[in-house]
């Protein structure tokens, strides 16, 4: 079957690397907003339970040229949708529509409808109401693509982190970030690694970090409605780089007691709530050291300073109290536009442009050279 994994614009080949770790013999193809995956079904699935990186994950069921409703209609009512899902479900059908004769979104709906309920009256199924599917409708250049979500609630849900600070980063963003530096940036040298978030919000770094390789089971999907959805969830790739100790600044007692209750229960975490910038510096660490940041943006969490004086300010603060071999920091990219002044021996390694909740960023990524 095709599969879509969809990504973040900007995030599509951590998406990539992160499935063909997982899954090292499927046909895997880049494209913007996501990636094109071939599998059996319940491989296909099992990449939401496994997976940290994507949005969700849709199975593609048809493709077809239209510019007109009544073919629509019975293009969908013809599908024998038995094959993917319990007919008993209701669909929540999305539509986008681009560059089509058919535009009007809420008539396209209409028309899915219809034929759904004409479709589960034929082969005599009754509706269970709240049992939901997702139907992707997606009109190009009068190409209609159908595909059903087999994730449900976006899989940046994981189940577990039920405590959120006031500007909580998606994990699926963490995640991403985590796995770059750890595939592209960091010398792998035997060494355990260190990871540290001076200013650690409701702890989502510390989280994705210790949970990398875990398999998602404390939520629904919804392929918990799909008719043959015999997940096969496979082996997690061996990695090399362990997370050993976690440890996380903030400033706010709500927050971090909000990061405390997340983490609780796992070995290795230190939590202070401290001001970063007043904080002693760790002690010297036989293990690497990594620092993940997504500091204040001045939207939701207000910042008296010009932003710019702020990094400039928490590089520095960085490479005194942490001195980290890698540092990855998630900046408003209007922040950001012209040179920074960084610590001796920081580099830039990558800059990745993004939008989270719809506000563009810019990931940093510095290596460290020591004398
Ligand atoms: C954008 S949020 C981080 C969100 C976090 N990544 C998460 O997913 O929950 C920034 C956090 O930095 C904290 N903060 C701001 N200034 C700080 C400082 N000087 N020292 C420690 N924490 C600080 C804020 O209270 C806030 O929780």
């Amino acid at each position: 079957m095709k599969f879509f994994a969809v990504a973040l614009p900007g995030l599509e080949d951590l998406v990539q690397a992160e499935i063909g770790e997982w899954f090292p013999d499927l046909p895997l193809e880049a494209v913007h907003g996501g990636v094109n995956v071939t599998a059996a079904i319940g491989r296909g699935l099992a990449m939401n339970q496994v997976l940290k990186t994507p949005t969700r994950i849709l199975v593609r069921v048809a493709e077809f040229r239209t510019r007109d409703f009544p073919t629509l209609y019975k293009t969908i009512k013809k599908i024998d949708w038995r094959e993917y899902i319990d007919p008993s479900c209701e669909l929540e059908v999305h539509v986008s529509t681009r560059l089509s004769r058919l535009k009007i979104k809420s008539r396209i709906e209409e028309t899915c409808q219809d034929a759904w309920v004409d479709y589960r009256n034929e082969i005599r199924a009754t509706a269970v109401r709240g049992k939901k599917v997702g139907l992707y409708v997606r009109f190009v250049e009068d190409v209609c693509t159908l595909s059903l979500d087999t994730s449900g609630e976006r899989l940046h849900k994981r189940g577990s982190r039920s405590f959120v600070g006031e500007a909580p980063l998606r994990e699926t963003i963490a995640a991403a970030l985590i796995q770059m530096v750890e595939r592209k940036h960091a010398v792998a040298d035997g060494r355990g690694v260190e990871l540290v978030d001076p200013m650690v919000g409701s702890g989502t770094f510390l989280l994705e970090a210790a949970f990398r390789d875990e398999v998602i089971q404390g939520r629904e999907f919804a392929f918990d409605h799909f008719a043959k959805a015999d997940v096969k969830v496979p082996a997690a790739p061996s990695r090399p780089f362990r997370f050993e100790s976690f440890v996380g600044f903030e400033a706010d007692k709500k927050t971090l007691s909000a990061a405390e209750q997340n983490l609780k229960g796992l070995d290795g975490v230190i939590l202070r709530q401290e001001d970063f910038f007043k904080s002693e510096p760790l002690p010297p660490s036989e293990k690497q050291r990594w620092v993940f940041c997504n500091p204040p943006y001045g939207e939701r969490i207000k910042v008296k300073e010009p932003l710019a004086d702020l990094y400039v300010r928490l590089f520095a603060a960085v490479e005194e109290k942490c001195r980290p071999d890698v540092a990855c920091f998630l900046l408003p990219s209007k922040a950001v536009k012209g040179k920074f002044r960084l610590p001796i021996g920081w580099k830039v390694v990558e800059k990745r442009p993004f939008l989270n909740g719809g506000i563009p960023v810019t990931a940093f990524v510095f290596q460290i050279q020591r004398a």
